[in-house]
């Protein structure tokens, strides 16, 4: 692949990332961060995932491309893949702006291998959780490259942190 995939992920102290199909955490100033990273790149998303966008959209300015199963399922706006293997395919030309993993955590889990950058932000606080990101901090082959400096929004401590594949 010409270009290297990476993941973008908001996860709480104890890598939860979602609650009953939304994010159980959110930070205003994270959407911004979202945008600033992704720019005019490509999106690897779930379909529930999707589902948690606004109004269920794919994201603008972005290529989208939405992970499956279901041989059926069509979107404007977006591409559909029906297996890692497929989507990896799309992106096989790579991407100028970068290709990114926005989740959810199954297709965090199955895309991971194929990441050598995380967009992490790393959130001081756990509220319940049914979804869970890998624990990059207990992977030997993930190294905390960036810890990001420590930032507050409504009483809540948060960095933007940016973790490297090592091996
Ligand atoms: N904190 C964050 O940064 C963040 C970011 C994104 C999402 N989230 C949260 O994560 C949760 C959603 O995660 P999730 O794991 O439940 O769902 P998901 O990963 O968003 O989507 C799961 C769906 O994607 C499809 N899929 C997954 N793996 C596939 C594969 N190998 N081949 C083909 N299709 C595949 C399947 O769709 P079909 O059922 O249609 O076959 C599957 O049901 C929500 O709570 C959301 O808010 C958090």
């Amino acid at each position: 692949m010409k270009n290297e995939l990476s993941v973008v992920v908001a996860a709480g102290s104890n890598w939860g990332i979602g609650y009953k199909g939304t994010q159980n955490l959110v930070i205003s100033e994270d959407r911004k961060h979202f945008r600033e990273v992704t720019g005019h790149g490509t999106v690897i998303v779930g379909r529930r995932t999707l589902l948690d966008f606004p109004g269920g959209r794919p994201l603008k300015n972005r290529r989208n491309i939405v992970l499956t199963r279901d041989s059926g399922f069509a979107v404007e706006g977006a591409d559909v893949a029906h297996s890692v293997e497929a989507a990896l395919e799309l992106v096989s030309d790579g991407d100028p702006e970068g290709v990114f993993v926005c989740g959810g955590a199954s297709v965090y889990r199955a895309f991971l291998p194929w990441c050598k950058r995380a967009f992490v932000t790393r959130i001081d606080a756990a509220p319940p959780a049914d979804v869970f990101f890998p624990k990059l901090d207990r992977m030997p082959e993930w190294r905390l490259a960036d810890p990001g400096e420590e930032l507050e929004s409504g009483g809540i401590k948060y960095r933007f942190q940016v973790w490297e594949r090592v091996k």
